[in-house]
């Protein structure tokens, strides 16, 4: 069940990347573009982004708890720290963005929220190429 989980947790970052990435380019294109209605299809974007993160929260916590003791300090303080705040900041991209008034509004929480989560995901990600993190592996 641990490796079961490790892997849905691992493999499951690009599909979540993959989303957030899609909705950030498209906030930050809607923005820019003057008189750019918000869409249904957008907000759907944002919210199956925010579900995505509350999925790895839940299977970061599992995992948290299954290898407690067992844990390194970057992942017992600093991964579920930074990746909080991740899912803070993209939890506040859907709510704030669905009662904002007025698109070109909702385009500007979209766009602000959704950025500061990936770039906090991106930096929270043990990635193979890091000194230390080469045990990890890309999927
Ligand atoms: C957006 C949210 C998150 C993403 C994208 C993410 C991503 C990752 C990745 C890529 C790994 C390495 C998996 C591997 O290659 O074996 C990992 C491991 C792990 N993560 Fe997360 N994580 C997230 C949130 C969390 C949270 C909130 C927690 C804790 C509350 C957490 C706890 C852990 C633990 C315990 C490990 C396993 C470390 C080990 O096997 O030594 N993660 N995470």
């Amino acid at each position: 069940m641990l490796t079961g989980f490790n892997h849905l947790h691992s493999a499951l970052r690009w599909v979540l990347l993959a989303v957030l990435v899609w909705t950030v380019i498209r906030a930050i294109i809607g923005r820019r573009t003057e008189g750019t209605a918000f869409s249904a299809q957008q907000a759907k974007l944002g919210l199956i982004t925010m579900i995505l993160m509350h999925t790895q929260l839940l299977l970061g916590l599992a995992l948290y708890m299954m290898k407690m003791g067992d844990l390194s300090r970057f992942f017992t303080m600093e991964h579920p720290m930074i990746m909080v705040l991740a899912i803070v900041a993209g939890t506040f991209g859907h709510i704030l963005t669905k009662k904002a008034e007025g698109d070109q509004a909702k385009w500007r929480k979209q766009s602000t929220w959704m950025s500061i989560a990936l770039l906090l995901v991106l930096a929270g990600i043990p990635w193979p190429f890091l000194a230390g993190f080469e045990a990890y592996g890309w999927f």
